[in-house]
């Protein structure tokens, strides 16, 4: 029994560290990517679901910018093991355009939560001719505000 304490102490910490690492991937806030664009996201609710705002620093047009709505979803299956899976697509309100965001909430070696997503721009264009140059692709980096 002495002998079992040391490591069961050892796992008592191992899984609280887990744990811990484990809840801190929560969308719920404010963030900024890599190009110094600026999100929040509301409460994610039991299903998933969550809505926010966004407001890009950047723009493919030449319209001024506005902050736009966004609506998306995070897994939360119940075999979840945390770092969720997520999306979330954006209605911009100042152009034709939607964007639609793919990725994961991430707990990185400092303990900090990173969004790392990967987008697709999709852009009206005037006929179905120009839909090869319709969709741009990238990735972005949030942290949290
Ligand atoms: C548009 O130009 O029609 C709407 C704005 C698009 C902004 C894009 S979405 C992907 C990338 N990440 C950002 O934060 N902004 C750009």
């Amino acid at each position: 029994m002495v002998q079992a304490t040391p490591f069961l102490l050892v796992l008592f910490l191992a899984l609280g560290a887990h744990g811990v690492s484990v809840k801190k991937c929560s969308l719920t806030g404010r963030w900024v990517n890599d190009l110094g664009s600026n999100m929040t996201i509301g409460t994610v609710n039991a299903d998933g679901s969550f809505v926010g705002s966004y407001h890009t620093a950047v723009t493919a047009t030449s319209n001024e910018i506005k902050v736009s709505p966004l609506q998306g979803s995070m897994q939360k299956s119940p075999n979840q093991k945390g770092q969720p899976t997520l999306g979330f697509s954006v209605n911009w309100s100042f152009s034709d355009s939607i964007t639609v965001f793919t990725g994961q909430c991430f707990v990185d070696d400092d303990g900090k939560e990173v969004l790392k997503t990967m987008w697709l721009l999709r852009s009206r264009v005037e006929n179905i001719k120009n839909d090869w140059k319709a969709t741009r692709i990238g990735n972005n980096v949030f942290t949290r505000l």
